[in-house]
């Protein structure tokens, strides 16, 4: 519970297994110029913050994660990569939001989403949620949404372009399903057989169940290939990908990073490991999508703040489908009030 400055968070001091996460009080952030504070009403537990929790990061990357995460204990002791909940102060000079604006955010690497609060600079991707969904279903535009979106907006996708979407099941593969069908493309999910008809729900026109088919076999090419599974370097599908296309490595290790220019240059594929600068514009499109019924939240399982160790464990069997969904729930004495934290007007 709340109290004039403080609030709860899921917190951890330690890395580790999932109950190393627990809740406790801590102080509400003030927004200084140029940021905003959301009352939090959801989030989300994505494989981010599994992969933060329990230092899991792909091979030849530890040092880099060390210096986001903490060598020897986290530095960013509240997890949570997104946000969704209600504008509750601005700081100085902030005129794009305002007391009671419904937004979504993404946190990103400085997290924060798990707790009743976060703040934010104001100019960072941040925008209004959309008229037509829960904060539940809102937050779970952000993580894989921004991702795959950004991802995408690196290469030319239209009408007819053949994707194949590998891990197409989790946060950002359900994401990246809808965003190319969006654009016209022909897209095949590689997911195991029991979520075929998810995928094929949010618009796969083929599914390969990898788990009785290498999808490497076939003989078929694509002209983009999304992988969200770390499985498919340029050395397994490069020979794949038609001329001109691309292979867009949603996670990668050092070596898939390093080599990437180098395949680039040498085959004429776009090979990249990089998701860019996610902004308000690419999460704004996303809502303008939900808006009018053209990307649908994907929500495997929903759970409370209070239940963020079930949620983590959850999120760590690495099967969930879609989103895992954290409820923040606010009793309305709880509200922060003017002066307590920047501006409330
Ligand atoms: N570069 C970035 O900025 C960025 C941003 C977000 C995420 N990521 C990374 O992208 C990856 C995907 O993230 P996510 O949120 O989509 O993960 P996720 O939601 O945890 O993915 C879970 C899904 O992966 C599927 N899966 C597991 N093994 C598979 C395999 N061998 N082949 C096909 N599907 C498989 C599972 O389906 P089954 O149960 O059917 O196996 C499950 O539905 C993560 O490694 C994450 O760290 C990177």
């Amino acid at each position: 519970m709340t109290t004039d400055t403080t609030m709860t968070a899921a917190v951890y001091s330690r890395f580790g297994a999932p109950e190393e996460v627990h809740l406790d009080q801590r102080a509400i952030p003030s927004p200084k110029p140029g940021e905003v504070l959301i009352r939090v009403h959801a989030s989300t537990v994505s494989v981010g913050d599994h992969r933060a929790r329990a230092r899991d990061i792909p091979a030849g990357l530890g040092v880099l994660a060390a210096i986001g995460l903490g060598v020897l204990r986290p530095s960013r002791p509240i997890l949570g990569m997104d946000a969704a909940g209600v504008i509750a102060a601005v700081g100085a000079g902030v005129t794009a939001f305002a007391p009671g604006d419904r937004v979504i955010a993404s946190t990103g690497g400085a997290f924060g989403g798990h707790a009743e609060y976060v703040r934010l600079p104001a100019d960072g991707p941040i925008t209004r949620a959309p008229d037509t969904m829960t904060f539940e279903e809102a937050v779970t535009l952000v993580f894989g949404g921004i991702t795959a979106q950004c991802f995408f907006t690196q290469v030319a996708i239209g009408p007819g372009t053949s994707v194949l979407v590998n891990g197409a099941s989790g946060a950002v593969g359900t994401a990246a399903i809808q965003l190319a069908k969006q654009l016209g493309a022909d897209v095949t999910a590689v997911t195991s057989g029991g979520n075929a008809p998810l995928v094929t729900s949010l618009g796969a026109d083929r599914v390969i169940d990898y788990t009785r088919e290498d999808f490497t076999a076939g003989g078929d090419t694509f002209d983009v290939i999304v992988d969200c599974v770390g499985n498919a370097p340029f050395s397994r599908v490069g020979r794949l990908i038609n001329p001109g296309g691309a292979l867009l490595l949603v996670i990668s290790d050092l070596r898939s990073m390093v080599s990437s220019r180098w395949h680039t240059r040498r085959s004429g594929k776009f090979v990249t490991w990089n998701v860019g600068r996610p902004g308000a514009d690419d999460l704004a499109y996303l809502v303008s999508l939900a808006d009018s019924g053209r990307f649908r939240p994907v929500i495997d399982r929903t759970f409370d703040l209070a239940d963020i160790v079930e949620a983590h464990r959850y999120v760590d069997t690495g099967r969930k489908r879609g989103n895992v969904v954290l409820r923040i729930t606010h009793l309305e004495s709880d509200a922060i009030r003017p002066g307590a934290a920047g501006t409330k007007k």
